[in-house]
């Protein structure tokens, strides 16, 4: 049932070329020039008169809801803020009925998500899902939604489901900016055509899979690990970490990568590795001075840069390079060798990454 790999982590990693293209199957459509999406097309009047968008959810599922948040803000210019869902359910949130709530959940049965979209809907909002299992009781109590139709998610660290839920945002953003007139035919083709292409970019940053192998050996006895990221990519950091602290038990923190002069830098030494996710976008000089000064205080540098970078591979220790993908949709890339390398430090620590210590595939309870 592993289909020959080892883990269903690693199984369901290697899965994600055909899991994105399953998920945008019948969505981006008309030779990539609109993006179908029942759920925004059957309540188009919600998403024309939405005054704000709350996304509630938990985990990765939270870190998925920061990258909608940009995206949703972004394309659909419409204000969005985010909340974990179980501090939502108990913040007497003020909510009125030009509000839309989308909760994202891979189980749809997290307690605290489905407890805030109950909250949510007494109060008056519009609901929206997006959920991976069919039928589950968040598919079921919200107006309405998209799966993300990555099929069964058996690894307890959450991986295609990921980047399943930020495809779907993504389409979402761009379904909701067609109806509300805020992107141009000619970005909205531009941006589809990169949907699009995802499986196969995926398919190409797979192939880190034995250079990440043998640079995790240099890794599995560290205790603490800095995830730095900018823009687009900051909730990539923070995915990256949670997904190492989980399967690895090393503690690690993410962070925006110009707060690491805020305090985190005080970590620095020998001892502490950095992972810097780097492409090559607007911010790309920034990024280069906060590896410069983690290289000055004695930390190695793992440095995930876009194909072609000259700069960075120069002064970090180790570099993977993923290939060319527009800013919004960079996540769902760089999200390929966070899970390798998560994945590759448990294995050699002798973890057990399907099923790691405390942790429940979903979490029912409160
Ligand atoms: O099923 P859900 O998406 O609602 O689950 C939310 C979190 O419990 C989940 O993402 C958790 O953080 C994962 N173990 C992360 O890998």
């Amino acid at each position: 049932e592993k289909g020959g790999y080892p883990h269903f982590m690693l199984k369901e990693i290697y899965e994600q070329p055909n899991t994105i293209f399953d998920c945008i199957r019948g969505r981006v459509v008309n030779n990539a020039t609109e993006i179908k999406l029942s759920g925004v097309i059957d309540h188009s009047d919600r998403f024309i008169n939405a005054r704000r968008i709350i996304i509630v959810a938990c985990g990765t599922s939270w870190h998925a809801a920061l990258i909608g948040q940009r995206l949703l803000q972004d394309i659909a210019r419409i204000p969005t803020s985010v909340e974990y869902a179980s501090e939502f359910r108990y913040s007497n949130p003020v909510l009125t009925s030009d509000d839309i709530v989308i909760a994202i959940s891979q189980s749809g049965e997290t307690a605290d998500t489905l407890a805030a979209i109950k909250l949510a809907r007494e109060n008056g909002a519009f609901v929206y899902g997006v959920c991976n299992v069919v039928g589950s009781s968040i598919a079921r109590e919200t107006d309405t939604g998209t799966y993300i139709h990555v099929g069964p998610e058996i690894g307890v660290a959450s991986t295609k489901a990921f980047t399943g839920q930020v495809t779907v945002l993504a389409m979402l953003a761009l379904a909701v900016a067609q109806l509300r007139g805020t992107i141009s035919q000619e970005k909205l083709s531009e941006f589809s055509r990169s949907i699009e292409q995802l499986p196969s970019l995926i398919k190409e940053t797979l192939k880190l899979n034995d250079a990440i192998e043998k640079l995790s050996s240099t890794y599995t006895y560290v205790r603490n690990f800095l995830y730095l990221g900018r823009g687009y990519n900051y909730p990539s950091a923070l995915e990256g970490a949670l997904k190492l602290k989980e399967i690895s038990y090393i503690h690690a923190e993410g962070y925006p990568a110009a707060e690491m002069k805020h305090g985190p830098i005080a970590l620095i030494d020998r001892e502490m590795p950095t992972v810097v996710i780097a492409p090559s976008d607007e911010l790309h000089e920034k990024i280069i001075s906060n590896i410069q000064q983690v290289k000055a205080r004695g930390g190695s540098v793992i440095a995930i840069v876009t194909r072609g970078d000259t700069t960075i591979p120069e002064i970090a220790d180790h570099t993977l390079e993923i290939p060319p993908v527009p800013e919004a949709l960079s996540p769902i890339i760089v999200s390929i060798p966070l899970q390798l390398l998560a994945y590759h430090i448990a294995v050699m620590k002798g973890c057990n990454v399907d099923m790691p210590r405390n942790l429940a595939k979903s979490v029912t309870v409160e």
